[in-house]
């Protein structure tokens, strides 16, 4: 009797930290990493980017791409549930659940729920460029270097 009630209690607790493990795995899609992180990041000297290209900043998650006059900052988190987005020739791409965005961050394909956020840019007072998180951008958006 006493092993029937023990293994009871250990399916309930099993099952109560599964629940608990989902529960946290949902909510995070709603609190990116990206979230808790420095809302001003200074990216430095624009020309230390290459032209038309996008470069990633792994300290920050995020994607800057530099034209010949302009500067754009799009985060590189999924809105999924948070994993770090590989860019392809199309846009962007999930490897951990496969969503897919054009290359103006909108979802192409889920379970992305939304597209991604761009960021505006502004010069500090040092010259550098700084992204600022806190202020989210359309698509269209570009900090002109020129
Ligand atoms: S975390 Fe990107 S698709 Fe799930």
């Amino acid at each position: 009797m006493k092993r029937r009630i023990f293994i009871h209690k250990l399916a309930l607790s099993l099952s109560a930290i599964a629940g608990l493990i989902a529960g946290i795995s949902f909510l995070r899609q709603f609190y990116p990493p990206s979230f808790v992180r420095k809302k001003k990041i200074k990216i430095g000297d624009p020309n230390l980017y290459p032209v038309d290209t996008y470069t990633y900043l792994d300290k920050y998650d995020l994607y800057i791409y530099r034209d010949y006059e302009s500067v754009r900052a799009v985060s590189a988190v999924c809105t999924h549930l948070g994993c770090i987005l590989e860019k392809t020739t199309e846009g962007f791409e999930c490897p951990c659940h496969g969503s897919k965005y054009n290359d103006r961050g909108e979802v192409l394909s889920g379970p992305a729920p939304t597209d991604l956020k761009w960021y505006m840019l502004q010069k500090a007072n040092d010259g550098r460029l700084v992204v600022d998180m806190s202020r989210i951008v359309d698509a269209e958006y570009r900090y002109s270097i020129g």
